[in-house]
């Protein structure tokens, strides 16, 4: 099995305000958060190579970023992401068929990458799943009571907290399982589902749940960055 870290940089932010510049950029302690990140894979002796696709406007500047700190090297490629996540993930599988070659047995490990604290036991489990699975995800429990409302004016339901889960990556697959069920879908069912893993569980294929971390948080508004910098002076 070939594994591949997919570090997802595509995005913009939006949620975070008006910063200047993608939320990935943003500095960390002594570093981008997007080298924080980068970082984790980039030392982890299983990956061949490790993808990181970002906005078109932004490739030039993350290979300076990242050449600074891993040199040269062929390991980490920068490349151009896509409009949706979904669309970013697929720009990664396309760029390992193109350069490196794939089989059945290609796996990419997609993280966000505004997921610095990642640990390395959360990578080895993602990996390990592979042996049995198409696909997993990372999650943690649920720690709030989720409420479901239709129309967010009374709630639906209030369903059992022990069986509610919160989403966060990596989410691994077989690239090519991945591809070819996404590239089956219909428009409007690749607007729906958000979420890469919901692409394996609305075809039934069974999705393997790896234990996520508290601090496996994700920067996605302010308030989020200001925890960040608390855990990294930790
Ligand atoms: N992402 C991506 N390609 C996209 C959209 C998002 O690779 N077209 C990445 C983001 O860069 C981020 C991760 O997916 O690392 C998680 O997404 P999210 O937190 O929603 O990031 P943004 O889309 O940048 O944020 P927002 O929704 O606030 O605009």
């Amino acid at each position: 099995m070939k594994f591949y870290a997919v570090i997802l940089a595509g995005g913009v932010g939006k949620r975070m305000g008006n910063v200047g510049k993608p939320k990935q950029y943003l500095q960390l302690g002594s570093k981008p958060i997007i080298v924080h990140t980068v970082e984790k894979f980039a030392i982890h002796p299983g990956f061949e190579r490790v993808l990181v696709l970002t906005p078109a406007e932004w490739v030039e500047n993350t290979k300076d970023i990242l050449r600074k700190s891993f040199g040269d090297s062929e390991h980490v490629i920068v490349t151009e992401g896509g409009a949706q996540r979904n669309d970013t993930v697929m720009a990664a599988i396309d760029w390992i068929e193109q350069h490196d070659g794939i089989d059945k047995d290609t796996v990419i490990v997609t993280h966000d990458a505004v997921r610095p604290f990642i640990s390395e036991r959360i990578i080895e489990d993602n990996l390990a799943a592979m042996k049995d699975y198409d696909a997993c995800d990372t999650v943690i429990p649920a720690a709030d009571t989720i409420v479901v409302s239709d129309e967010g004016e009374e709630i639906t339901t209030i369903p059992d907290r022990k069986t509610m889960f919160r989403g966060q990556t990596p989410q691994s697959f077989k690239a090519l399982r991945l591809r070819e069920l996404y590239t089956s879908l219909s428009e409007k069912d690749k607007d729906w589902l958000p979420d890469a893993c919901s692409i394996f569980t609305t075809k039934n294929i069974p999705v393997k749940l790896v234990a996520g971390e508290e601090e496996n948080i994700k920067v996605t508004y302010p308030a989020d960055l200001r925890m960040a910098q608390a855990l990294i002076a930790e």
